[in-house]
Protein backbone atom coordinates (compact mmCIF):
# COMPACT_ATOMS: atom_id res chain seq x y z
CA UNK A 1 0.00 0.00 0.00
CA UNK A 2 2.99 2.29 -0.73
CA UNK A 3 1.28 4.98 -2.67
CA UNK A 4 3.73 7.33 -2.87
CA UNK A 5 6.31 4.95 -4.58
CA UNK A 6 3.27 4.23 -7.47
CA UNK A 7 2.43 7.78 -8.09
CA UNK A 8 6.07 8.44 -8.68
CA UNK A 9 5.94 6.36 -12.07
CA UNK A 10 3.31 8.37 -13.74
CA UNK A 11 4.16 10.57 -16.19
CA UNK A 12 2.02 13.69 -14.32
CA UNK A 13 2.99 14.75 -10.84
CA UNK A 14 1.71 16.23 -8.24
CA UNK A 15 3.60 19.05 -9.48
CA UNK A 16 1.08 19.82 -11.92
CA UNK A 17 -1.77 20.09 -9.17
CA UNK A 18 0.52 22.36 -6.84
CA UNK A 19 -1.62 25.09 -5.10
CA UNK A 20 -3.11 25.64 -1.73
CA UNK A 21 -2.44 24.22 1.37
CA UNK A 22 0.50 21.68 1.66
CA UNK A 23 -1.36 18.48 2.35
CA UNK A 24 2.01 18.27 5.06
CA UNK A 25 0.54 21.34 6.77
CA UNK A 26 -3.07 20.23 6.96
CA UNK A 27 -1.98 16.99 8.67
CA UNK A 28 0.19 18.79 10.93
CA UNK A 29 -2.60 20.81 11.84
CA UNK A 30 -4.60 18.00 12.34
CA UNK A 31 -2.47 14.95 13.74
CA UNK A 32 -1.69 17.79 17.26
CA UNK A 33 -5.51 17.98 17.84
CA UNK A 34 -7.47 16.31 20.46
CA UNK A 35 -10.61 13.74 19.37
CA UNK A 36 -12.65 11.34 20.48
CA UNK A 37 -12.99 7.63 19.34
CA UNK A 38 -16.25 8.03 17.12
CA UNK A 39 -14.98 7.09 13.92
CA UNK A 40 -15.02 9.42 10.87
CA UNK A 41 -16.37 8.94 7.39
CA UNK A 42 -15.64 11.67 4.74
CA UNK A 43 -17.65 11.74 1.67
CA UNK A 44 -15.34 13.45 -0.49
CA UNK A 45 -15.09 14.39 -4.42
CA UNK A 46 -13.83 17.49 -5.76
CA UNK A 47 -16.06 16.92 -8.76
CA UNK A 48 -19.47 18.57 -8.00
CA UNK A 49 -22.85 16.49 -8.23
CA UNK A 50 -21.51 12.98 -8.23
CA UNK A 51 -24.22 13.00 -5.39
CA UNK A 52 -21.91 13.42 -2.35
CA UNK A 53 -24.65 15.10 -0.39
CA UNK A 54 -27.31 11.91 -0.97
CA UNK A 55 -24.99 9.36 -0.59
CA UNK A 56 -23.86 11.50 3.15
CA UNK A 57 -27.39 11.30 4.13
CA UNK A 58 -28.31 7.81 3.70
CA UNK A 59 -25.11 6.66 5.28
CA UNK A 60 -25.79 9.02 8.26
CA UNK A 61 -29.59 7.78 8.51
CA UNK A 62 -28.68 3.84 7.77
CA UNK A 63 -25.59 3.87 10.56
CA UNK A 64 -28.46 5.37 12.78
CA UNK A 65 -30.99 3.10 12.12
CA UNK A 66 -28.01 0.56 12.54
CA UNK A 67 -28.07 1.65 16.01
CA UNK A 68 -25.47 3.82 16.16
CA UNK A 69 -25.09 7.27 17.90
CA UNK A 70 -23.73 9.47 14.57
CA UNK A 71 -22.84 12.95 13.80
CA UNK A 72 -23.94 14.67 10.39
CA UNK A 73 -21.52 17.48 9.51
CA UNK A 74 -22.90 19.40 6.72
CA UNK A 75 -19.30 21.56 5.30
CA UNK A 76 -21.81 23.27 1.87
CA UNK A 77 -22.87 26.59 3.98
CA UNK A 78 -24.43 27.39 0.82
CA UNK A 79 -26.60 24.73 -0.61
CA UNK A 80 -26.70 23.01 2.76
CA UNK A 81 -28.52 19.92 1.25
CA UNK A 82 -27.57 17.50 3.97
CA UNK A 83 -28.85 19.77 6.14
CA UNK A 84 -31.91 19.92 4.19
CA UNK A 85 -32.96 16.56 4.07
CA UNK A 86 -32.22 16.07 8.00
CA UNK A 87 -34.63 19.02 8.89
CA UNK A 88 -36.98 17.60 6.20
CA UNK A 89 -36.89 14.00 7.72
CA UNK A 90 -37.81 15.62 11.47
CA UNK A 91 -40.94 17.16 9.89
CA UNK A 92 -42.32 14.18 8.09
CA UNK A 93 -41.36 12.36 11.31
CA UNK A 94 -43.61 14.67 12.88
CA UNK A 95 -46.26 15.03 10.29
CA UNK A 96 -46.70 11.50 10.08
CA UNK A 97 -46.33 10.68 13.68
CA UNK A 98 -43.52 8.24 12.43
CA UNK A 99 -40.29 7.29 14.49
CA UNK A 100 -37.44 8.10 12.38
CA UNK A 101 -34.08 7.28 13.58
CA UNK A 102 -32.36 10.73 13.25
CA UNK A 103 -28.67 11.59 13.48
CA UNK A 104 -27.46 14.85 15.38
CA UNK A 105 -26.53 17.55 12.86
CA UNK A 106 -24.34 20.02 12.38
CA UNK A 107 -24.18 22.89 10.07
CA UNK A 108 -20.29 24.57 10.32
CA UNK A 109 -20.98 28.54 10.74
CA UNK A 110 -17.97 29.48 9.31
CA UNK A 111 -15.77 27.49 6.59
CA UNK A 112 -12.97 26.88 9.47
CA UNK A 113 -10.33 24.52 9.79
CA UNK A 114 -10.09 24.81 13.55
CA UNK A 115 -14.14 24.85 14.03
CA UNK A 116 -14.42 21.58 12.39
CA UNK A 117 -11.23 20.00 14.68
CA UNK A 118 -12.73 21.81 17.64
CA UNK A 119 -16.23 20.08 16.88
CA UNK A 120 -15.08 16.92 15.99
CA UNK A 121 -13.19 17.30 19.50
CA UNK A 122 -16.40 17.80 21.16
CA UNK A 123 -18.46 15.39 19.59
CA UNK A 124 -15.75 12.53 18.77
CA UNK A 125 -16.62 11.42 22.45
CA UNK A 126 -19.94 11.70 22.63
CA UNK A 127 -21.04 9.34 19.27
CA UNK A 128 -19.40 6.61 17.26
CA UNK A 129 -19.83 7.95 13.75
CA UNK A 130 -18.96 10.84 12.22
CA UNK A 131 -20.47 11.60 8.69
CA UNK A 132 -18.69 14.73 6.68
CA UNK A 133 -20.04 15.89 3.87
CA UNK A 134 -17.64 18.20 1.62
CA UNK A 135 -18.68 20.31 -1.13
CA UNK A 136 -17.15 19.45 -4.47
CA UNK A 137 -14.54 21.69 -4.73
CA UNK A 138 -10.72 21.53 -2.71
CA UNK A 139 -10.60 24.10 0.27
CA UNK A 140 -8.56 24.43 3.25
CA UNK A 141 -11.68 22.49 5.10
CA UNK A 142 -12.44 20.11 2.48
CA UNK A 143 -8.69 18.95 2.93
CA UNK A 144 -8.88 18.58 6.73
CA UNK A 145 -11.76 16.83 6.39
CA UNK A 146 -9.96 14.51 4.40
CA UNK A 147 -6.89 13.95 6.59
CA UNK A 148 -9.37 13.64 9.65
CA UNK A 149 -11.28 10.75 7.96
CA UNK A 150 -10.56 6.83 9.15
CA UNK A 151 -12.74 6.23 5.92
CA UNK A 152 -13.23 8.46 3.07
CA UNK A 153 -15.95 7.63 0.30
CA UNK A 154 -15.56 8.94 -2.75
CA UNK A 155 -18.53 8.46 -5.71
CA UNK A 156 -18.18 8.90 -9.11
CA UNK A 157 -20.32 8.86 -12.38
CA UNK A 158 -19.94 6.53 -14.96
CA UNK A 159 -18.03 9.01 -17.29
CA UNK A 160 -14.32 9.33 -18.40
CA UNK A 161 -14.46 13.14 -17.73
CA UNK A 162 -15.65 12.56 -13.94
CA UNK A 163 -12.63 10.09 -13.65
CA UNK A 164 -10.23 12.57 -14.70
CA UNK A 165 -9.95 13.81 -11.01
CA UNK A 166 -8.80 10.17 -10.39
CA UNK A 167 -6.39 9.87 -13.03
CA UNK A 168 -5.55 10.76 -16.57
CA UNK A 169 -5.89 8.65 -19.19
CA UNK A 170 -5.15 8.78 -22.75
CA UNK A 171 -8.35 9.94 -25.13
CA UNK A 172 -7.52 6.82 -27.59
CA UNK A 173 -5.99 4.08 -26.18
CA UNK A 174 -7.42 4.73 -22.53
CA UNK A 175 -4.10 3.92 -20.93
CA UNK A 176 -3.81 5.19 -17.71
CA UNK A 177 -1.04 8.02 -17.64
CA UNK A 178 -0.97 9.66 -14.47
CA UNK A 179 -3.01 10.56 -11.00
CA UNK A 180 -6.01 12.85 -11.41
CA UNK A 181 -6.13 16.37 -9.13
CA UNK A 182 -7.93 14.65 -6.53
CA UNK A 183 -6.15 11.22 -6.28
CA UNK A 184 -3.03 13.12 -6.23
CA UNK A 185 -3.94 15.03 -3.15
CA UNK A 186 -5.72 12.27 -1.49
CA UNK A 187 -1.98 10.15 -2.34
CA UNK A 188 -0.26 13.74 -0.64
CA UNK A 189 -2.07 13.65 2.27
CA UNK A 190 -1.88 9.59 2.61
CA UNK A 191 1.74 10.01 2.91
CA UNK A 192 1.61 12.85 5.29
CA UNK A 193 -0.42 11.29 7.37
CA UNK A 194 2.11 7.78 7.30
CA UNK A 195 5.09 10.22 8.06
CA UNK A 196 3.05 11.67 10.87
CA UNK A 197 2.46 8.25 12.27
CA UNK A 198 -1.46 8.86 11.69
CA UNK A 199 -3.36 5.34 10.85
CA UNK A 200 -3.82 4.16 7.14
CA UNK A 201 -6.97 5.76 5.29
CA UNK A 202 -9.09 3.12 3.76
CA UNK A 203 -10.73 4.60 0.63
CA UNK A 204 -13.53 3.45 -0.95
CA UNK A 205 -14.91 5.11 -4.36
CA UNK A 206 -18.41 3.64 -5.79
CA UNK A 207 -20.26 4.53 -8.85
CA UNK A 208 -23.17 6.06 -8.51
CA UNK A 209 -25.73 6.57 -10.56
CA UNK A 210 -25.06 3.47 -12.59
CA UNK A 211 -27.33 2.71 -15.35
CA UNK A 212 -29.21 -1.07 -15.28
CA UNK A 213 -28.11 -1.67 -19.21
CA UNK A 214 -24.67 -2.89 -19.97
CA UNK A 215 -23.02 -0.82 -22.63
CA UNK A 216 -19.23 -0.96 -23.83
CA UNK A 217 -18.52 2.47 -22.29
CA UNK A 218 -19.24 0.95 -19.22
CA UNK A 219 -17.19 -1.92 -19.34
CA UNK A 220 -14.41 0.76 -20.04
CA UNK A 221 -15.82 2.48 -17.46
CA UNK A 222 -15.14 -0.26 -15.20
CA UNK A 223 -12.09 -1.61 -16.51
CA UNK A 224 -10.35 2.22 -15.66
CA UNK A 225 -11.57 2.11 -12.41
CA UNK A 226 -10.05 -1.11 -11.68
CA UNK A 227 -6.88 -0.25 -13.24
CA UNK A 228 -7.10 3.21 -10.88
CA UNK A 229 -7.83 1.21 -8.36
CA UNK A 230 -4.65 -0.75 -7.79
CA UNK A 231 -2.14 2.25 -8.95
CA UNK A 232 -4.39 5.13 -6.17
CA UNK A 233 -4.69 2.29 -3.60
CA UNK A 234 -8.43 2.12 -2.91
CA UNK A 235 -11.41 -0.10 -2.69
CA UNK A 236 -14.37 -0.28 -5.25
CA UNK A 237 -17.56 -0.53 -3.67
CA UNK A 238 -20.61 -1.92 -5.52
CA UNK A 239 -21.74 1.23 -6.31
CA UNK A 240 -25.86 2.45 -6.46
CA UNK A 241 -27.70 2.42 -9.34
CA UNK A 242 -29.62 5.76 -10.78
CA UNK A 243 -33.16 5.63 -9.38
CA UNK A 244 -35.50 8.51 -9.51
CA UNK A 245 -36.24 7.62 -5.66
CA UNK A 246 -32.95 8.69 -4.26
CA UNK A 247 -33.32 11.77 -5.43
CA UNK A 248 -37.11 12.28 -4.53
CA UNK A 249 -37.73 10.45 -1.42
CA UNK A 250 -34.85 12.84 0.05
CA UNK A 251 -36.98 16.02 -0.50
CA UNK A 252 -39.19 14.40 2.51
CA UNK A 253 -36.25 13.34 4.20
CA UNK A 254 -37.06 9.28 3.60
CA UNK A 255 -34.40 6.78 2.52
CA UNK A 256 -35.23 3.36 0.99
CA UNK A 257 -34.89 1.90 3.76
CA UNK A 258 -37.82 3.76 5.85
CA UNK A 259 -40.20 2.34 3.59
CA UNK A 260 -40.83 -0.52 5.68
CA UNK A 261 -42.37 2.32 8.46
CA UNK A 262 -44.93 3.48 5.80
CA UNK A 263 -47.61 0.48 4.51
CA UNK A 264 -48.43 2.91 2.09
CA UNK A 265 -44.94 2.60 0.85
CA UNK A 266 -44.45 -0.94 1.40
CA UNK A 267 -42.56 -2.85 -1.23
CA UNK A 268 -42.08 -6.63 -1.81
CA UNK A 269 -38.73 -6.05 -2.87
CA UNK A 270 -36.85 -3.27 -2.16
CA UNK A 271 -33.62 -3.65 -3.88
CA UNK A 272 -32.47 0.02 -3.43
CA UNK A 273 -32.45 -0.47 0.10
CA UNK A 274 -30.29 -3.25 -0.58
CA UNK A 275 -28.23 -1.29 -2.47
CA UNK A 276 -27.66 1.06 0.92
CA UNK A 277 -27.42 -1.97 3.28
CA UNK A 278 -24.45 -3.26 0.71
CA UNK A 279 -22.89 0.20 0.89
CA UNK A 280 -22.71 -0.28 5.10
CA UNK A 281 -21.33 -3.48 4.11
CA UNK A 282 -18.53 -1.84 1.90
CA UNK A 283 -17.40 -0.06 4.59
CA UNK A 284 -17.12 -2.54 7.26
CA UNK A 285 -20.28 -1.32 9.44
CA UNK A 286 -21.63 -3.81 11.58
CA UNK A 287 -25.26 -3.20 13.21
CA UNK A 288 -25.64 -3.08 16.90
CA UNK A 289 -27.98 -4.77 19.10
CA UNK A 290 -29.83 -2.10 19.89
CA UNK A 291 -30.98 -0.71 15.80
CA UNK A 292 -34.01 -0.18 14.80
CA UNK A 293 -33.41 -1.82 11.66
CA UNK A 294 -33.34 -5.49 11.16
CA UNK A 295 -30.59 -6.18 8.30
CA UNK A 296 -30.84 -9.86 8.30
CA UNK A 297 -34.78 -9.59 8.13
CA UNK A 298 -34.73 -6.95 5.13
CA UNK A 299 -32.15 -8.92 3.21
CA UNK A 300 -34.61 -12.03 3.61
CA UNK A 301 -36.89 -9.78 2.31
CA UNK A 302 -35.12 -8.74 -0.98
CA UNK A 303 -36.85 -11.29 -3.22
CA UNK A 304 -38.74 -11.06 -6.10
CA UNK A 305 -39.38 -7.79 -7.74
CA UNK A 306 -43.33 -6.95 -7.14
CA UNK A 307 -43.99 -3.58 -6.17
CA UNK A 308 -47.15 -3.64 -4.15
CA UNK A 309 -48.25 -0.22 -3.25
CA UNK A 310 -51.47 -0.14 -1.14
CA UNK A 311 -54.29 2.08 -1.24
CA UNK A 312 -53.32 6.13 -1.40
CA UNK A 313 -55.28 7.27 1.58
CA UNK A 314 -55.45 11.15 2.14
CA UNK A 315 -52.20 12.30 4.07
CA UNK A 316 -50.46 9.30 3.30
CA UNK A 317 -46.96 9.06 2.19
CA UNK A 318 -47.77 8.10 -0.86
CA UNK A 319 -50.71 10.81 -1.93
CA UNK A 320 -48.00 13.05 -0.61
CA UNK A 321 -45.15 11.78 -3.05
CA UNK A 322 -48.11 11.64 -5.38
CA UNK A 323 -49.25 14.85 -5.08
CA UNK A 324 -45.82 15.87 -5.61
CA UNK A 325 -45.17 14.44 -8.27
CA UNK A 326 -42.97 11.94 -6.98
CA UNK A 327 -44.50 8.15 -8.35
CA UNK A 328 -42.35 7.73 -11.17
CA UNK A 329 -39.57 5.11 -10.66
CA UNK A 330 -40.14 4.44 -7.21
N1 LIG B 1 -28.30 7.25 -7.34
C1 LIG B 1 -28.97 8.32 -7.77
N2 LIG B 1 -30.04 8.20 -8.56
C2 LIG B 1 -30.71 9.28 -9.00
N3 LIG B 1 -30.39 10.55 -8.70
C3 LIG B 1 -29.32 10.76 -7.91
C4 LIG B 1 -28.56 9.67 -7.38
N4 LIG B 1 -27.56 10.18 -6.62
C5 LIG B 1 -27.70 11.52 -6.66
N5 LIG B 1 -28.74 11.89 -7.43
C6 LIG B 1 -29.17 13.26 -7.77
O1 LIG B 1 -28.03 13.91 -8.38
C7 LIG B 1 -28.01 15.29 -8.04
C8 LIG B 1 -26.70 15.64 -7.36
O2 LIG B 1 -26.63 14.94 -6.13
P1 LIG B 1 -25.94 15.58 -4.84
O3 LIG B 1 -26.49 16.92 -4.52
O4 LIG B 1 -26.00 14.54 -3.78
O5 LIG B 1 -24.45 15.73 -5.40
P2 LIG B 1 -23.20 16.41 -4.69
O6 LIG B 1 -22.02 15.64 -5.13
O7 LIG B 1 -23.44 16.54 -3.24
O8 LIG B 1 -23.20 17.85 -5.37
P3 LIG B 1 -22.27 19.11 -4.92
O9 LIG B 1 -20.91 18.82 -5.45
O10 LIG B 1 -22.92 20.26 -5.62
O11 LIG B 1 -22.31 19.18 -3.43
C9 LIG B 1 -29.21 15.51 -7.15
O12 LIG B 1 -30.28 15.92 -7.96
C10 LIG B 1 -29.49 14.13 -6.57
O13 LIG B 1 -30.83 13.99 -6.18
MG1 LIG C 1 -23.38 18.27 -2.01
Amino acid sequence: MNVVTSIGEFASRRDDFVDGEHPRVVVADIATRPRGPAKIITVANEKGGVGKSTLAFHLAVALTDAGHKVLAVDLDRRQQSLSRALIARGGTANRRGVRLPLPQHLLLQQASGAQLCQELARAGWDCDYVVIDVPGYDSPIARRAIAMADKLVSPVNSSFVDLELFGRFHPVTHKLTGPGCFSALVADLRAARMEAGMAPLDWLVMINRKRRETSHNQDRIDSALRRLAQRMDFRLGSGLHERVAYRELVLLGLTQLDLHRFPDLARSKNVAAGEVLQLLEDLGIEQEPGGLLDWQRLKRQLRPIRPIWGSAGSGSARAEIRSAGFLSGL
